[in-house]
């Protein structure tokens, strides 16, 4: 049914709409620089590659107020090594990408709505939420499809990744979760058997590319599922209330509505030899789950769970069935902690703990402790007693993304929150945390690797943080461009790289 709403003519230019100008223009670059210059001292102890993705739209879309994240995956690599830093940026040749620029024109149509596109797709993946590296590949993702594979050193497409043939399900989550002991990409999808569908898919790959566990099991309500937790005996669901409607869609509305009405539900699963039957659906009030920190078990059996939480409509553009929805400055999350027994049969969650009040997203801990106790988060803060300058900021900003202006390193044993400010004309992007060299080397003793937004020479930078020290950078790598507001980041240290295929 393809083409029903489809435009008569395509723009040549992007709208005058805040997710398309200023620092939220498109950049639209492919290439290379080598040999960035930088500021103060890269330490020679990094030796990797920092990849992170930016919805970035090849042409203008014919839809009204497209959001900005729906454009085309644009993978930036930051290869560190010997103290230098060299560049490069390649967008994802996903099945969009590549007719869009055979018919020069854009040809999908609305957010996740296949309904009102010019052409009928077979996967509208735009790959640009997640790059993330696993087995020898890159993995490019988006919710609403599998992944694409690229190749980690040329950043060409390889194609789709469906795990040898071994793909459950029709979609793949952003967050797949690496667990650092066994070598396994903890997966999932949600509209797991097409568009408008409660079926969710669980499954795991090990480090041989087997795909040894798959669950499949139907959620209470049909809804967002975009972050997940991963403990070494569960598997943690949380549901954003936003929900979908097919019939909506069938007639050009929006995949999402938000409904206040409905609980915030927990999926709890385990993690082994489980079936869908084993699903236990936890509720709390209401709220708007953040990208998750972690979860881990305690001494008890309790699951520990800590994330970005709010009670108010993170995605305000897709408002409730009335139209109601808070304005961007109203919407602040704090970070919190549910503490609660998977094995309980009262499915009503006890009350979060908060850990910290301070408005906060993009929380990233020590990868290696992923699935156990974490005693620390870096995450994106917005704190305005900082000294940013909004009057050089604002006019300049674009919209769509929320604006971190620091970014935060919570300390679980002090429960007190550091904060490094990278200037009063920045925004900072999502953290990534690199460990030290070493296999004793302590929890989060390394750095912190941030793209940050500068709003006076409107360019990118990446900032280099030591996580001991988190007043001043050690090094501030310029970019001779402006990379737009990106999603999500990892970093690959060259051992790992040295295996790629
Ligand atoms: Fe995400």
């Amino acid at each position: 049914m393809a083409g029903h709403f489809k435009s008569t003519r395509a723009p040549t230019s992007f709208p005058s709409l805040p997710q398309f100008q200023e620092f939220m223009k498109p950049c639209r670059f492919e290439g290379e620089i080598q040999n960035l210059t930088h500021r103060g001292h890269i330490p020679e102890e990094i030796n990797g590659t920092f990849y992170r993705v930016m919805p970035d739209p090849q042409f203008p879309s014919f839809i009204e107020n497209d959001p900005w994240f729906n454009g085309d995956g644009n993978i930036s690599a930051f290869r560190i090594k010997d103290g230098r830093c060299d560049f490069k940026q390649r967008y994802v040749r996903t099945e969009k990408f590549v007719r869009e620029r055979e018919a020069k024109r854009a040809l999908l149509g609305k957010y996740r709505n296949k309904y009102t596109d010019a052409v009928e797709f077979k996967i509208r993946s735009t790959a640009n939420t997640n790059i993330l590296y696993f087995n020898g590949r890159l993995l490019a993702c988006k919710e609403d499809s599998p992944p694409y594979a690229m190749d980690p050193s040329t950043l060409e497409t390889i194609g789709l990744e469906t795990f040898d043939g071994q793909l459950p399900c029709v979609t793949f989550t952003a967050h797949p979760k690496l667990d650092d002991d066994t070598g396994e990409l903890v997966c999932f999808g949600y509209e797991a058997k097409g568009d408008g569908t409660p079926d969710v898919c669980y499954f795991s790959i090990d480090a041989s590319g087997k795909c040894i566990e798959t669950v499949w099991l139907v959620a209470p309500i049909v809804a967002m599922i975009h972050d997940f937790a991963v403990t070494k005996n569960w598997v943690i669901f949380p549901i954003i209330p936003q929900t979908c409607d097919i019939e909506r869609m069938k007639v050009g509305g929006e995949h999402w509505q938000w409904d206040p009405n409905v609980p915030f539900y927990l999926g709890v699963l385990p993690r082994r030899g489980a079936t869908g039957a084993d699903v236990k659906w936890f509720r709390a009030p209401n709220a708007f789950p953040g990208h998750t920190v972690n979860a881990y078990e305690d001494a008890a059996g309790n699951i520990v769970f800590d994330l970005p939480l709010t009670d108010k409509n993170v995605f305000f553009w897709w408002p409730d069935t009335h139209g109601n929805a808070p304005s961007p400055e109203e919407i602040s999350a704090q970070l919190v902690r549910f503490r609660f027994d998977p094995r309980s049969g009262d499915l009503e969650l006890p009350a979060h703990e908060v850990l910290s009040e301070e408005d906060c997203e993009f929380p990233r801990i020590d990868d290696r402790f992923a699935g156990k106790e974490h005693s620390r988060t870096f995450m994106n803060v917005m704190d305005p007693s900082l000294g940013s300058d909004f009057s050089i900021i604002m006019p300049r900003m674009g919209g769509g993304h929320p604006p971190y202006n620091a970014i935060g390193h919570f300390d679980y044993a002090s429960m007190k929150l550091t904060r490094y400010f990278p200037g009063a004309t920045h925004l900072a992007q999502e953290p990534v945390f690199v460990a030290r060299k070493g296999a004793s080397v302590a929890e989060g003793d390394g750095w912190v690797i941030v793209l940050v937004n500068n709003y006076a020479s409107m360019g990118s930078e990446l900032h280099i943080v030591d996580a001991r020290d988190f007043t001043l950078p050690v090094a501030v790598i310029d970019l001779p461009i402006r990379l737009r507001a990106g999603l999500h980041g990892n970093w690959v240290d060259s051992q790992e790289l040295a295996l790629s295929k």
